[in-house]
């Protein structure tokens, strides 16, 4: 399937469904306003009749070249709500991370996941396929203090600023004489993340050369991610700012994003610190 989407990039068959099933789901549940998908350019403003309260932001199917070869593969979503005394407007979509009420994702892997947020906690959730439910598996998720995981796509690299590229090498080569972090990159955020969240360590998808806003949307993947790994104790940055604090300009705006556990992210940022 070659259709292009919002960001120009190539759209599977799975993509393009996907967005329709969310789409006409959240609509028909008459509890949202605004709908921002990462398959859609336009923002989606809900009809009068059908609307509520709820922006929800989301890529509909995240991961979309793992789906021919069956790596596991997500969706990923955050919620804001929407002040009624007004239009909705795009602005009301504009908003820093932290402004959002809930986030969360689900992973369809071996199993089928859905990791979510309401802002006191995270809490994991299991489908159990005969009950057609899903079963609280994970209470309370909190990520490792450290980890000894890194994911990131090293081949990138020849393109990384200095603060990524140090930090990568220490990973390998510690100067403190610890043993080296072992690297697993699936290459489909939500899997990368889930194992992050569990295991500890740090997933990053930097700045580089080519992409100086990294690759990763901020509406619909960084904000959800970054959330959810502070709800669970550990931390979100961009490079130059704690990720929830950003305020995006853009609907499909990008931001690079190092992300996981709380000691493994003040190391990179103490590595940007020292460039200032
Ligand atoms: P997509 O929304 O087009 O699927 O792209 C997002 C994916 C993320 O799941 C993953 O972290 C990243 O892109 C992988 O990118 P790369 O192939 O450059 O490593
Ligand atoms: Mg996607």
């Amino acid at each position: 399937m070659h259709t292009n989407s919002s960001m120009g990039e190539e759209q599977k068959k799975l993509d393009v469904l996907s967005n329709d099933v969310f789409i006409k789901a959240l609509v028909s549940s008459g509890r949202t306003c605004i709908l921002v998908s990462e398959e859609d350019e336009e923002a989606t403003f809900v009809e009068a009749s059908k609307r509520g309260k709820y922006c929800v932001v989301f890529d509909p199917l995240d991961g979309s070249s793992n789906i021919d070869c069956g790596v596991s593969i997500g969706t990923i979503f955050g919620i804001y709500l929407i002040k009624e005394d007004h239009e909705p407007t795009i602005e009301d979509v504009l908003q820093p991370g932290k402004n959002m009420l809930a986030a969360g994702y689900c992973m369809y892997g071996s199993s089928c996941t859905l990791v979510l947020s309401t802002g006191s906690g995270v809490n994991g959730f299991t489908l159990d396929p005969s009950l057609g439910e899903f079963i609280l598996t994970h209470p309370d998720i909190k990520i490792p203090k450290k980890g000894k995981i890194y994911s990131v796509n090293e081949g990138n690299a020849k393109n990384w600023d200095d603060p990524t590229t140090k930090y990568v090498e220490n990973c390998k080569y510690p100067r403190d004489g610890s043993s080296p972090k072992s690297l697993r990159y699936i290459g489909s955020m939500v899997a990368d993340v889930h194992r992050t969240l569990l295991y500890g360590g740090i997933f990053l998808y930097p700045a580089d050369k080519k992409s100086p806003n990294g690759k990763l949307r901020v509406l619909y993947e960084v904000f959800p991610m970054s959330f959810l790994m502070e709800q669970a104790g550990g931390q979100a940055f961009t490079g130059n700012q704690r990720a929830l604090d950003l305020v995006p300009k853009k609907l499909h705006e990008r931001s690079p994003i190092f992300l996981g556990s709380y000691e493994d992210v003040e190391e990179i940022k103490a590595l940007y610190a020292a460039e200032e």
